[in-house]
């Protein structure tokens, strides 16, 4: 642990603890904590002070909106307005779990949370002790907690308390919190789907995959992109400091991150050996952080294939290895 270690880190989140970290967030401090995808930095998304921490903290330009986080899809109405039929399908059938809806916002959703768009991001998210945190704020008066990935703005995601430790403590101050929930179960970012038009529209794949969402609503998903600030669109995003290099042959000294049925040549580290694609998922991120603790130049990743998670994985892998 660092020396200059701040943001008090939570190894045994008991009822009282979760009491507690929730009534941080109500008065202003920031609380990291584990969803199934990967940790948010949370912050009360109505108090714009504690918002305007989240983008210091991890060093993000201002205008990149946030997604707030809900305790129970019934809280929707208080910060989306004209939810459609199949909107309302996609929530019952995929929350709590790692998919946000973007809606048109309510005056609930001001600028600070939604970079000035007239649209604001919704999850409610599938892991005990982050529904426990959500469920506690809302009791205590809370609306909903703004939270991005808790990495500084273009590194690789946390799925560990650790990871977040290693990322954010030392831009974190003394009354902000660090909840153990240990490691994330899916390991890559939610799927964001826009659901302000007639049919959903996908800005971020992730485990939720078009065969899902065409299944859950019967509405054909549209396959448009356009001007809507995605900060995880960027080029240049959720990379390491090792070099990532896709599928070729590794060279003695690199890392490699592959399926178990990729041989690892000599000379090689191995980093990680999935046996299938949600495996791949979940040890991805903290494969490529070991490369940066392993201080390696270059990590290799063969790449999955496949329409399934396998699309989240390869989107993330196209701009972690991006020029940048
Ligand atoms: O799995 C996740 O979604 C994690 C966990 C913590 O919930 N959160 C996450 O947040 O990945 P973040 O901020 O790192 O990425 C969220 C993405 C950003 O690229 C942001 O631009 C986009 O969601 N986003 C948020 N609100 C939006 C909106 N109204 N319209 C379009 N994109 C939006
Ligand atoms: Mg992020």
């Amino acid at each position: 642990m660092a020396l200059m270690s701040q943001g008090q880190f939570i190894s045994h989140c008991t009822a009282d603890a979760l009491t507690g970290a929730a009534a941080q967030l109500k008065a202003g401090q920031l609380v990291a904590f584990p969803t199934e995808t990967v940790y948010g930095l949370g912050a009360d998304a109505t108090n714009p002070d504690s918002v305007a921490r989240i983008y210091e903290v991890k060093g993000r330009p201002a205008d990149h909106p946030l997604i707030v986080h809900l305790a129970d899809m019934q809280d929707i109405s208080e910060w989306a307005s004209d939810v459609s039929d199949y909107a309302i399908e996609l929530a019952r059938s995929f929350w709590p779990g790692p998919m946000t809806l973007i809606f048109k916002r309510t005056d609930l959703a001001k600028d600070f949370i939604t970079g000035g768009q007239e649209t604001v991001g919704l999850r409610v998210p599938d892991h005990t002790l982050a529904l426990a945190l959500l469920n506690e704020f809302k009791k205590i008066g809370g609306k909903g907690v703004a939270a991005p990935s808790a990495n500084r703005f273009g590194h690789v995601s946390p799925t560990t308390a650790e990871a977040v430790q290693e990322e954010l403590s030392e831009y974190l101050s003394h009354d902000d919190l660090i909840l153990d929930g240990g490691s994330s179960s899916v390991g890559v970012e939610s799927t964001i789907i826009d659901c302000t038009a007639e049919a959903p529209r996908i800005l971020r794949p992730g485990a939720i995959t078009v065969e899902k969402i065409e299944g859950a609503t019967g509405v054909k998903v549209e396959n448009r992109n356009d001007v809507i600030r995605v900060s995880g669109s960027l080029e240049h995003h959720y990379a390491p400091s090792a070099k990532v290099i896709l599928d070729e042959t590794p060279q003695p000294g690199d890392g490699l991150i592959a399926l178990n049925s990729v041989a690892t040549p000599e000379g090689v580290t191995r980093l990680a050996s999935p046996l299938n694609n949600e495996e791949f998922a979940r040890l991805l991120y903290g494969a490529l952080r070991e490369a940066d603790r392993r201080e390696l130049d270059r990590v290799v990743v063969i790449q999955p294939e496949g329409t399934d998670i396998s699309i989240a994985i390869r989107d993330r892998l196209k701009r972690a290895s991006a020029e940048g």
